[in-house]
Parts: structure tokens; sequence; C-alpha cells
């Protein structure tokens, strides 16, 4: 990350022990914040990410929580604000899938995605907004007095069949998302989401790992390619930057051109 600096920056980064949430807390660590790495499973693998971290140079630690449990995430912002004595930049990633038809869809599956993807990105984004305006700027570290960044999906916009619970809790972080930015701006807060394509993940391992899937996958990437988790942290990265400084309320897709509806490239 060249010129980009979130240096003396304290950063929250959810479900960040793999996928996108790793490379998003690496990256951050990088451009020269300290990480929280957030999980709820897989102690190991987070503290795999603190090292990387710290190899690298840089300082993070690995702080377990349920982000869909109210007294967990407080718990997490206490922790971390008693160590680094506040937050200045939250990246709500933690997310999940019950994949399921809709006719065979058990509340449980609909309840368990709502809980994690929607309501964990709300009490993330609560607790953050709380200490952002109890702290206000900081001149010396950000223009803002704090940066959220939401964790979305091109599912989003693009309707789901088989993943209604999933398409239905992006949808809803993108105007939970829109809707805390038109309010906390005047606190000089600043928030936006990415929505990523498909990107390499333990996610969605089926729709990438074998040749046949990923050519049908490339049937809907323009650009030709699967996504990386670094082109998701690079994003992100910038979005926590003052160099989007003037950037609030976006969803910024980064999909290879996935939201482009590329069947339309013949015909209609
Ligand atoms: C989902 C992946 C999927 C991608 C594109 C993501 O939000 O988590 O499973 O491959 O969207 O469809």
């Amino acid at each position: 990350m060249p010129h980009i600096t979130l240096q003396g920056q304290r950063a929250l980064v959810t479900g960040a022990n793999s996928g996108i949430g790793k490379a998003v807390a690496i990256a951050l660590a990088e451009a020269g914040a300290k990480v929280v790495v957030n999980y709820v499973s897989s102690e190991q693998r987070a503290n795999k990410v603190v090292e990387t971290i710290k190899k690298n140079g840089g300082d993070a630690i690995a702080i377990h929580a349920d982000v869909s449990k109210e007294e967990q995430v407080q718990q997490m912002f206490k922790q971390m604000i008693d160590a680094w004595g506040s937050i200045d930049i939250l990246v709500a990633n933690a997310g999940v899938q019950r994949d399921a038809d809709f006719i065979d869809m058990t509340l449980q599956q609909w309840q368990f995605v709502m809980d994690v993807n929607l309501t964990g990105q709300f009490l993330c984004c609560r607790e953050a907004a709380r200490e952002f305006v109890r702290r206000g700027v900081d001149p010396k570290l950000s223009c803002s007095a704090g940066k959220i960044i939401c964790m979305s999906s091109v599912h989003e916009v693009i309707p789901w069949a088989g993943h209604v619970n999933y398409a239905t809790s992006k949808g809803g972080v993108n105007m939970m998302m829109q809707s805390i930015a038109q309010e906390m701006a005047g606190k000089k807060i600043r928030v936006n989401s990415i929505s990523p394509g498909a990107i390499s993940t333990p996610i969605n391992t089926s729709a990438w790992n074998t040749p046949e899937a990923e050519s049908e996958l490339l049937k809907l990437i323009p650009y030709q390619r699967v996504g990386k988790p670094q082109d998701i942290a690079r994003a992100a990265v910038w979005l926590a930057s003052d160099d989007s400084d003037y950037v609030t309320g976006t969803s910024m897709f980064v999909d290879g051109g996935m939201t482009l509806y590329p069947g339309f490239r013949e015909g209609g």
C-alpha cells in the first residue's frame, strides 16, 4: 500500500480469521493501523493472522466475540478501548451463508443469517459510532471522527435464488449503511459499504474450486477472473483513509463487473 497511511489509527475487523476479513486486517496493518482480529470460532486461525501482522512489523490482538450477541460485542469494544484508548476504523465484515431452497428454508436458517449479517453489523456499527461521538475528531490521526465500512455483497442488488436469507440480509445492510451515514455525517463519521462479487474464500469454495465450476462462474464476471481477498482489502484501506474523506453513504462494488448484467452482452 504505497502512499496511504493509517499510522496510529486503531481498527477492528470482525470475522478477521479467514477470507476477506483476514486480508482486510492484514492490509490495514500494512498501512499502519493497529488491528483487532475478531473471531467467533477457531482461535488458532485468528492467532495466525495476529502473528502474520506482527511478523510484518504491525500490531494486532485477537478478540473473541459473537457479533450477534449484544453483551459480547460491548465486551469486545471495551477490551479494545481499554487496550488502545479508542477506535478509528470499524470493518463490519463477519458474515455467513445458510443456503436452502425457499420453500425448504427453516426459520433457523433465516434467523441465523439475519442475526450475524444484519444484527451483527448493527451492533458493531452502533458501538463504534458511540465511541466516535464520544471522542470526536483527532486531527493528528484523521480528518474524520471515525470510519465504518460494512461488508455487503453484489447480492444487495442482485436477487439470489436459493439464498433468500443472505440476499435479504445484504439488501438490509445497504439501507442500514445509508441511514447511519445520513444520521452521522454531521458528527464527521463516514459510513460506506464494499460490495464484493465472487471472491475466492471459504464461504463459496464450491463456486470456484473446480475448473467446471470456475468456468460457469466466469460467465457471470465480465472481467474474466475470480476476485481475490486482496482486491477487497485494497478498497477497504482506501475507504478507511483520508484519501476518501468526501465519500460517505456509498456502496463500492468490487466485482469484476458482476453487476453489469453480463447476460445482456448479446440480445435483450
Ligand atoms: C457470496 C458468495 C458468492 C458471491 C457472488 C457473495 O456475497 O458470499 O458465495 O459467490 O456473492 O455471487
